[in-house]
Order: structure tokens, then C-alpha cells, then sequence
């Protein structure tokens, strides 16, 4: 039945060999066991380009883009409302791939004059544009607003009168929504979780201790008294990664009250709910993605019976994700440098061998597994082999001994240098966290189709950091 199929599953449908979550979608093996990305040998792939580098398999990122797409215009279509989405550009931008969200009709979440420039350096219009951050500068507000960007999303009571007073300088009347904590906290790890009370994010929809107004309603009132800003809507960003509905649908029934409490005060209709990001994907094998089809439905369920219950129109409904657009579609692609076997001694006195891998790349292309201990998965990627399987943990080139990919995985016991790895689903906050550290330059941000590989973002040179140098 057309109406069930999980349009998670459609795109993958047309990826005969497909490896299974966590790769990307057409991410397959050639009879002689090499990976293959849109029927592109990795290993060729590897001569073109070199390694380190990130892969990104276009026509699954566009899949994705417009899996969520459909489920959530759908979902949305089916409570009497619209929903705009946005890609939230920090889990990975370029001038390409903001093109490629912006064809799938997403606008593009930016949360500082790089990303905002980079969108705008795509042609995407200012108003299909977001931006965020606890601590914009002026001049961001300068450039955000000279561009037409359609949502500023207000985060503090300093910043607007800020706002308000570089709108005023500029002649214009800016939509803004206002940043709240809806107290409901979800997803992984505490540092990618938004929307508890103690954080540096937003205004909270609850009173403090003492107070009889909460900071959400006094940040909703100084808007309304600003001649130069318009109440657009209200924002919430619950985390990340997040596997199951149950968080967005207590934020979307959070908001509508706060809603239906403005409504009821000042006669004032909120037009935009925004939901933010957060949706969940597959690092593991094993593990499913979220789908997109289920959260839309589960949400505009919520949304819709919020708004009965409170006799409130059903706003427009917005959406901002990342990583579950481009994670999944991304693989980092390494060559396997020094081996090294140590004993290690466990706990109960029992002694086992363990496998250092040491790749080319590092803690500097994916700081995920130290900053939050994620987990990743990866394979040989230019051959498969018979040989059985030993403990191995694959670490960077790094000066530093936490610099580890993967704590802990099986290899193939014949590993050996030149082999080629892929760690899979390194799509999101790879290279948008990546850092310079030793001095390593940046991999390449490489697209692959059938057609082959195109570079979106060139590999950086020692040159490159060096030209910074005015010594
Ligand atoms: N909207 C807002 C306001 C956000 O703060 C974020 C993520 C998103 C949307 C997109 O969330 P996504 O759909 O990608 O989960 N660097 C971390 C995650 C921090 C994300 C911060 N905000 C990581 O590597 O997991």
C-alpha cells in the first residue's frame, strides 16, 4: 500500500546491493569485494582523490532531503497546514549542498555570517534563510538583515533590542520568532540537548521561582512592542539525535499553549511554530534511522490536537534538520597507515591482543567520538577478506592519545598498510567541527554519482594555513 511504505525506504529501493544502515544508500560491493559509492570503485576513488576524504553519495542526501520532504508536507497537508523546512547548514555546508536542499524546496538554517554568506553564495534568497545563535554579533544582524533573511530566531532580551535597533537603522519591519525552553529534553548525549533549563539557549515557557511572568511571554511582549520587529513565530530545539517522537510532541503541545496564551493576552496569532532539528539516524549496524514518515505523522498529530483543545488556528509548521539529511549520506574514506598489536590485561587477569589501526585522518576530521564517545562503524573498504577477525581499535595520526576513531571493532586479521577504510554515516559534523590541530589540513568534501566524483570542497593545504601565518 502506497500510503504505508515509509518513504525512508523508497529511495533505498533503487539501490540494488545496498550494505544496509549505516552506509549510504547506494553504497555497495564490486564482485571482487571493493566498496563501491554510486557504482564508483572506493579504491579508484581513493587514487583520484586521496584520503582522507568525505564522500558524500549525492542521490541519497537528495533522497533523504526529499523523504522529509513529502512525509512532512504530507503529515502537515493532512492537519489543514504548511510546513517549511530548513537544513540546518551546521551539520555540514557548502555552496553545493545548499543548492541541493534549496532544489529539494528546503530553505537553509545558518547560525553565523559564514553560514549565512555561503547560503546566500548558493543563491539561496534571504527569505528561505534562518538564522540562530545565543550571541550574534551586530554585524551579523547588519548582514542577516541588509539579505532579507525571513527568520531571526531571537534567543535573549538584550538581543531584541538589538534586533530591533539594527532592523529600525536599516528601515525595515524583521520577522523574528522567539527561542524558547520548553523544559523537555532529548536525544543523545548533554552537550547536544537544547532545551533543559540550565543552558545557554532560549527563554523559558516556565515562570523562574518567584516570578509570575515566564521569560518566553516577556521576550513574546517586547517583540510586540517593537515598531521594527514582527512576531513571526516561536522556536524550539529539543537536541539532538533523537530515535523517537515522544520529545517533539511534548515541545510542539509546549509551544501551541504558549501560543494560545499570546493569542488569549494580546489577540496576537503566532503564524510559525519552528520544531528545530534533532531527528536521529543509524551510526551502527542494527540501528535504525528515525523515520521521517512516522515523526511527521506522530507530530502533526500532536500539533493538531493541541490547537483543538486550545481553539488556536494551526500555524505553519517549521522544521530544521541536519544530520538527518546528510549524516547517513556520508562516509569518510581513509588509508590504513602503521599496525601495531599490544597486550592487554583485562580486569579479571585474563590477557588478550588488541590491533592498533592508525589511519590518516583523526580526532581533526571527526571529533564526535571524543567530544560525545560516538560510536561509528567502519569496514575495509578495497577488498573483503577471509581472514578471521581480530580486536582492533582504529585511531588517528594525531599527537594525542585519545585521538580514537573506533574504541572497538572487529577487522579482518590481514589488515595491512595501504588498506583502504570507510567509516560510515560521518556525513554530519565531520568536516563542519573539523579542526586544524597539528596542523593536519582538511579533507575534501567530495560528491559521487553514477556519473563519478566531483569535488565540493577542495582538500586544504599546508599552504593554505600557512598563508595565514604573518610571521
Ligand atoms: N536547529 C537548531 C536550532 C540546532 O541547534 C540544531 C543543532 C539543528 C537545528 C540541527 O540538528 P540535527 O538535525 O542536525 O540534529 N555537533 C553535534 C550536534 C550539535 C547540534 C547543535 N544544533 C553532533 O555532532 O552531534
Amino acid at each position: 500500500m502506497a500510503e504505508t511504505t515509509s518513504p525512508a525506504q523508497n529511495w533505498r529501493e533503487t539501490a540494488p546491493g545496498w550494505l544496509g544502515e549505516p552506509w549510504p544508500a547506494n553504497l555497495t560491493r564490486a564482485d571482487d569485494g571493493a566498496m563501491m559509492l554510486a557504482g564508483q570503485r572506493l579504491d579508484d576513488l581513493a587514487t583520484e582523490v586521496g584520503t582522507p576524504a568525505y564522500l558524500v553519495d549525492e542521490n541519497d542526501f537528495k533522497g533523504r532531503a526529499r523523504a522529509y520532504r513529502d512525509a512532512f508536507t504530507q503529515a502537515f497537508e493532512a492537519i489543514g497546514t504548511k510546513v517549511a523546512l530548513f537544513y540546518a547548514g551546521k551539520a555540514n555546508l557548502n555552496k553545493t549542498l545548499a543548492r541541493w536542499a534549496a532544489q529539494e524546496s528546503f530553505g537553509i538554517d545558518t547560525t553565523s555570517s559564514g553560514e549565512l554568506t555561503t547560503a546566500l553564495a548558493a543563491g539561496v534568497p534571504g527569505e528561505r534563510i534562518a538564522l540562530h545563535g545565543n550571541n550574534k554579533s551586530r554585524e551579523e544582524l547588519e548582514q542577516a538583515i541588509a539579505a532579507g533573511v525571513g527568520h531571526i530566531i531571537v534567543d535573549s532580551l538584550p538581543e531584541i533590542e538589538l534586533v530591533a535597533e539594527v532592523a529600525a537603522a536599516a528601515g525595515k519591519s524583521q520577522p523574528v520568532l522567539v527561542r524558547v525552553t520548553t523544559g523537555v529534553h532529548a536525544g543523545g548525549h548533554e552537550y547536544i540537548s537544547t532545551a533543559h533549563e540550565d543552558q545557554k539557549f532560549g527563554l523559558s515557557v516556565n515562570p523562574a521561582p518567584g516570578e509570575s511572568e515566564s521569560a518566553a511571554m516577556t521576550a513574546v511582549l517586547k517583540v510586540l512592542e517593537q515598531p521594527s520587529l514582527e512576531l513571526l513565530g516561536l522556536h524550539s530545539h529539543i537536541g539532538s539525535q533523537i530515535l523517537d517522537s515522544a520529545g517533539f510532541k511534548a515541545a510542539a503541545q509546549a509551544l501551541v499553549k504558549l501560543a494560545a496564551d499570546i493569542y488569549r493576552r494580546r489577540s496576537v496569532a503566532i503564524k510559525e511554530l519552528d520544531l528545530g532539528g534533532g531527528f536521529g539516524i543509524a551510526y551502527l549496524p542494527g540501528q535504525t534511522s528515525l523515520d521521517p514518515r512516522a515523526a511527521a505523522y506522530t507530530i502533526a498529530g500532536a500539533v493538531g490536537d493541541a490547537c483543538h483543545a486550545l481553539g488556536i488556528p494551526v500555524p505553519k509548521i517549521a522544521f530544521e534538520p541536519g544530520r538527518s539529511l546528510i549524516g547517513g549520506a556520508g562516509i569518510t574514506l581513509y588509508s590504513v597507515g602503521t599496525i601495531k598489536q599490544v597486550s592487554v590485561k583485562a580486569k579479571d587477569g585474563t590477557v588478550f591482543p588488541r590491533l592498533y589501526v592508525s589511519v590518516d585522518g583523526g580526532m581533526s576530521d571527526n571529533m564526535r567520538p571524543m567530544l560525545y564517545e560516538a560510536e561509528y562503524h567502519a569496514e575495509l573498504a578495497n577488498r573483503v577478506s577471509d581472514a578471521p577477525p581480530v580486536l582492533a581499535r582504529i585511531v588517528g595520526k594525531h599527537c594525542e592519545s585519545g585521538d580514537i576513531l573506533i574504541r572497538s571493532i572487529k577487522l579482518p586479521g590481514d589488515i595491512k598498510r595501504g588498506d583502504l577504510i570507510a567509516v560510515a554515516a560521518t556525513g554530519a559534523y565531520g568536516r563542519s567541527m573539523a579542526s586544524n590541530y597539528n596542523m593536519i589540513p582538511r579533507p575534501p568534501v567530495v560528491a559521487v554519482n553514477e556519473s563519478g566524483a566531483t569535488v565540493l570542497v577542495r582538500r586544504e593545504t599546508v599552504a593554505d594555513i600557512l598563508g595565514l601565518d604573518q610571521g
